[in-house]
C-alpha cells in the first residue's frame, strides 16, 4: 500500500514538472514570436527601387540627392538605388533586378519615352507597382504604370516661346536656335512641341536651327558653336532645353566674340543657380523653372500606396518664370538646387 501510494506520488510530481515545463516552454516561444512579429512590424519598411538615369546635368543630381535624403532619412523606407549611365538597357536591367528582389515600389525617371512595354508588363504581373518620375513614356496600355510624378513639359516649352516673344516684341524678327535634350526623352519632345506651338503663331520669329545637345554642358557648347559657324551674327536668340545646355552655349558665344544676354538672349528651363547667377551678370535671360526636389512627393506616394489608397494620375510639381536681372537676384538666395 505505502509502495503504491509512493508511486502514485512520484508519478503525480512528474507529470506537474513535465506540465510546468510545457508551460514555460510554450510561454518563452510565444512571447519570442511575439517580439519577433512586433519588431518585424516595427521594422518593415516599404522597399523602393528607384531608377535614375544618370547624371547628366545640374536638375538630374539634384533630383537624386531629394530623393535619396528624403527616403534615406526615413526610417519606413529602403532605398535601393542605380544609376543607368544614359543607357536604357541599364534601366531595364536594374528593373528585372528590383523585381527580382520583390521590392515593394519601383521608382524609375526614363531616359527616353518608347520601349518599356516589356519590362513594364514583368512588374505589372509581379503585383509592383511603378511611379514615373520626371520624365513620360509612350505605352498603350496605361495601367503598366501607376501614376507620373513631374512637371508639364508642353507648357514649360509654351511658357518659353512667350517669354522670348514678350521680351524682345512681337514685331521685331527673331532667329532662334534650339538646343534640343537628349533624343527621344519626353523631356526633349515635349519642349520642343510646346516651344513650337507658340512660335509658329507668331512669323516674326523663326526656328533655324535646332539639334539634340543631350542635355550636358559639353554638348551644348559643341552645338553652339556648330550653330555660330554656319549662321554666326543671324542668330538673336537660344533657346536651350536645360540649363547645363544653356551655360554651354553662352561660354560659346563669349568665345566667338559676342555677348550672350545681349547680342543673343538666352532662354533656358530647369533653374540651377549656376543659370541664376548667368542672369544676374546679364548673360542669359529667362528660367523656365523645372523643380527637381521629387523626394517628398515620391514618399507620399509610396506611402499611400503601401496604405492601400488610390493616387493621382499625374502628381504635378509646382513651378515659375524668371525673368531678367532683378528676378534673378531676389531668388539667388534662396534657391535650393
Ligand atoms: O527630365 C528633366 C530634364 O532632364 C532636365 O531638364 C534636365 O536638366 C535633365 O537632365
Amino acid at each position: 500500500m505505502q509502495k503504491t501510494k509512493r508511486l502514485l506520488t512520484y508519478l503525480f510530481s512528474t507529470l506537474m514538472l513535465i506540465l510546468l515545463l510545457a508551460a514555460c516552454n510554450s510561454d518563452s516561444t510565444s512571447t519570442g514570436n511575439n517580439n519577433e512579429d512586433g519588431d518585424k512590424k516595427a521594422e518593415e519598411k516599404i522597399v523602393v527601387g528607384f531608377s535614375q538615369i544618370g547624371a547628366e546635368s545640374g536638375w538630374r543630381t539634384a533630383e537624386t540627392e531629394s530623393i535619396k535624403e528624403t527616403l534615406g532619412n526615413d526610417s519606413r523606407f529602403e532605398l535601393k538605388f542605380s544609376d543607368a549611365q544614359q543607357k536604357q538597357e541599364n534601366q531595364i536591367k536594374a528593373l528585372r533586378s528590383f523585381i527580382a528582389q520583390k521590392v515593394d515600389i519601383i521608382a524609375l525617371a526614363p531616359v527616353v519615352e518608347s520601349g518599356w512595354e516589356t519590362v513594364l508588363q514583368e512588374a505589372k504581373d509581379a503585383k509592383i507597382p511603378v511611379i514615373l518620375l520626371d520624365r513620360g513614356i509612350d505605352v498603350k496600355d496605361e495601367s503598366l504604370y501607376t501614376s507620373f510624378i513631374g512637371s508639364d513639359f508642353i507648357l514649360e516649352g509654351e511658357n518659353a516661346a512667350k517669354e522670348l516673344i514678350k521680351l524682345m516684341g512681337e514685331d521685331t524678327k527673331v532667329n532662334i536656335v534650339e538646343l534640343q535634350g537628349t533624343v527621344g526623352a519626353s523631356a526633349a519632345n515635349d519642349r520642343m512641341e510646346g516651344f513650337a506651338n507658340v512660335i509658329k503663331e507668331n512669323s516674326n520669329y523663326n526656328i533655324i536651327k535646332s539639334q539634340s545637345g543631350d542635355f550636358t554642358r559639353a554638348k551644348g557648347k559643341e552645338v553652339m558653336e556648330a550653330f555660330l559657324k554656319s549662321d554666326g551674327d543671324n542668330i538673336d536668340a537660344v533657346y536651350a532645353h536645360n540649363d547645363d545646355m544653356a551655360l554651354g552655349a553662352i561660354q560659346a558665344i563669349e568665345e566667338y566674340g559676342l555677348k550672350p544676354g545681349e547680342d543673343i538672349k538666352v532662354v533656358s528651363v530647369d533653374g540651377i543657380k549656376a543659370i541664376f547667377e548667368a542672369v544676374a551678370a546679364g548673360k542669359a535671360n529667362i528660367i523656365v523653372e523645372c523643380n527637381p526636389l521629387l523626394g517628398p512627393q515620391l514618399a507620399q506616394a509610396a506611402l499611400d500606396l503601401q496604405a492601400g489608397k488610390e493616387i493621382e494620375r499625374w502628381i504635378k510639381t509646382e513651378e515659375t518664370v524668371f525673368v531678367g536681372k532683378e528676378a534673378a537676384e531676389t531668388a539667388l538666395p534662396s534657391r535650393k538646387y
